[in-house]
């Protein structure tokens, strides 16, 4: 049997390193977190126990390994339409004021996870042109990023059970942009999907490659991040947004004390932030 009892030493290593390659900061006593995620690639990965992966992963030449396991130490957790407002606000208020632009309104959905958050933006910009067909001529361009390859594939592939879908998306949705394709799954369909472009990006790296955008949704990530890797984060979304460009964060997160780039907005919907 496998021991996965994990050295204080070993543990705050693993914190670094973890904190160095991803942002998230685990914090005490999350043990049980790390046996939990890393316990699958023990035996892939032909060592005895925990203590012996998380050595192979402190070896800075097991460059497969290490993003494996930053893969499988980031969570998840995402939903169709998640909190509703900021879908509502993005069809009530930023796309009638972009609709002017001589140019598609660019999105970025910055921490993705499997697909939901970019999907949910591009199902409520077809709904916006099915019921205005003179406007939003230029359309609307949505990029989608994450760390987590695993993440960006499943957001790739389109494919979720019954399960995921049932979580936010109603009936209408459901038969209006996807496709019932057995087993229990259903595939978003192809008007869906080619309004989204996957790619990774890691936060905590440069954005100059991405471009620059009108809107940032940046929701339920920076709760992972230390409040100086907060701050290096906004800074970064300040100089990718155009001018009086938007952001959403998460309906828990605020930017209090961490950037002076953004002017809170409060709107009958919900909070959202314009780059001054
Ligand atoms: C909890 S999910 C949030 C998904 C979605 N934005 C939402 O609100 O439902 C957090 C996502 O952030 C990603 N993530 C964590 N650290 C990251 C980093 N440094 N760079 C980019 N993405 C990261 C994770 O892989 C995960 O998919």
């Amino acid at each position: 049997m496998s021991n996965n009892t994990i050295s204080p030493k070993d543990y705050e290593n693993f914190c670094k390193f973890l904190e160095e390659h991803s942002g998230i900061i685990l914090g005490d006593n999350k043990q049980y977190l790390v046996n939990s995620r890393l316990a699958p690639l023990v035996d892939k990965n032909d060592v005895n126990d925990i203590t012996g992966l998380i050595q192979l992963v402190l070896d800075p030449m097991q460059k497969k390994l290490r993003a494996e396991v930053v893969d499988v130490m980031t969570t998840n957790e995402t939903l169709w339409f998640r909190d509703n407002y900021p879908y509502e606000v993005f069809k009530e208020i930023f796309i009638p004021e972009f609709k002017g632009l001589n140019r598609p309104i660019k999105v970025w959905s910055s921490a993705c996870s499997s697909g939901q958050e970019p999907y949910s933006i591009a199902m409520v910009v077809l709904e916006y042109k099915k019921a205005n067909p003179s406007q939003l001529s230029q359309g609307v361009s949505i990029l989608a990023t994450d760390l987590s390859p695993t993440m960006l594939e499943t957001s790739r592939e389109g494919k979720y059970d019954s399960l995921a879908l049932a979580r936010g998306l109603s009936d209408e949705r459901k038969n209006q942009f996807f496709d019932d394709v057995g087993q229990g799954c259903f595939q978003v369909k192809d008007e869906v999907k080619k309004m989204v472009e996957f790619r990774s990006q890691n936060l905590q790296e440069s954005y100059s490659l991405l471009g620059n955008f009108d809107i940032i949704f940046c929701r339920n990530v920076l709760i992972y991040f230390s409040p100086e890797a907060k701050a290096e984060i906004l800074k970064k979304f300040a100089a990718a947004l155009n001018d009086k460009g938007y952001l959403f964060l998460g309906a828990s997160e605020s930017m209090s004390g961490l950037s002076d780039d953004f002017e809170m907005v409060r709107s009958s919907h919900g909070i959202y932030y314009q780059k001054k």
